[in-house]
């Protein structure tokens, strides 16, 4: 069972003929998928595929022209971004969004849901409220950091990591809402081979625990590696879904990712 969210840990999140344009641009064309609770979910597909866009949709930063978003049996389309985000969904970015100057630490601290400085004007003037901060939010983020191996750099400033650190603290972030449903836009862009190992375990050991994930992700072996099921989207559409194996070995698969016409 996850802490602060007892009862919800058993959701599933899906996703039914979903349709939206960007100007008149079809980005998303009547996509259903289903994130079912405590597997983890891979979404592939080639560049501007509508992975991105999904995820938004999935995560309330972006209404949808038609279909509908469930959390359960509940219907979510019209819940507002920090309303899902309470209700157990949070995301990460394809780009990392730590805040550059302030500490790896204190980007935790400030991701926790009631942070102590409840503003940011707060935390930038006010340093003293990141020593107040309650314990409970500064000792999962120093476990977070340890699991990530990010502990010795916990008072660098997030602007000085690799890329591949960002995006493990990225992943931080996510876990610090505690939420049981995490939505990943390429977890592996830009990590090293190591890096990326050490973070493939640590989402499987979350699973372990009981999280849910969907992965948006280019890295194939990480996708084999992690994933339950996979979901192929190709001009804003499911081309197919299934095992790793399954989907590969799919003929227009191959021709999507060749940027043949089907
Ligand atoms: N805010 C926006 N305004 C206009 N067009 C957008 C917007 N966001 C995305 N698009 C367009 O929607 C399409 C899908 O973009 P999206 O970012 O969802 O793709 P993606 O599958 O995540 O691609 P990538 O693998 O490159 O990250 C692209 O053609 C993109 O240009
Ligand atoms: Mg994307």
């Amino acid at each position: 069972m996850i802490p602060g969210h007892a009862g919800r840990t058993g959701l599933a999140l899906s996703a039914h003929d979903i349709t939206l344009s960007y100007d008149g641009f079809q980005v998303l064309r009547g996509v259903t998928l289903h994130i079912e609770p405590g597997r983890i979910t891979g979404i592939v597909g080639p560049n501007g595929a509508g992975k991105s866009s999904l995820f938004n949709v999935l995560a309330g930063s972006t209404a949808p022209d038609a279909g509908t978003v469930r959390l359960g049996e509940r219907d979510i389309t019209r819940l507002p971004m920090h309303r899902r985000a309470r209700a157990g969904i949070a995301r990460t970015f394809q780009l990392a969004r730590e805040l550059d100057s302030l500490t790896v630490l204190e980007n935790l601290l400030l991701a926790a849901p009631n942070n102590p400085g409840e503003s940011l004007w707060h935390i930038f003037t006010d340093r003293g409220a990141i020593r107040a901060a309650e314990g409970a939010a500064l000792e999962h983020a120093l476990t977070l950091l340890q699991r990530t191996r990010l502990l010795r750099l916990a008072d660098a400033p997030a602007g000085s990591l690799s890329g591949g650190q960002k995006k493990l603290l990225e992943l931080c972030r996510a876990l610090m809402l505690e939420a049981p449903i995490i939505l990943l836009d390429e977890p592996a862009a830009g990590v090293n081979p190591a890096l990326m190992e050490e973070l493939a375990a640590f989402i499987s050991e979350l699973r372990g625990e009981g999280r849910t994930f969907a992965i948006v992700e280019h890295n194939m072996d990480l996708i084999a590696a992690l994933c339950d099921t996979i979901y192929v989207l190709a001009d804003g559409a499911v081309l197919t879904e299934g095992a790793f194996a399954k989907v590969t070995a799919d003929r227009r698969v191959q021709d999507a990712y060749l940027g043949v016409t089907l």
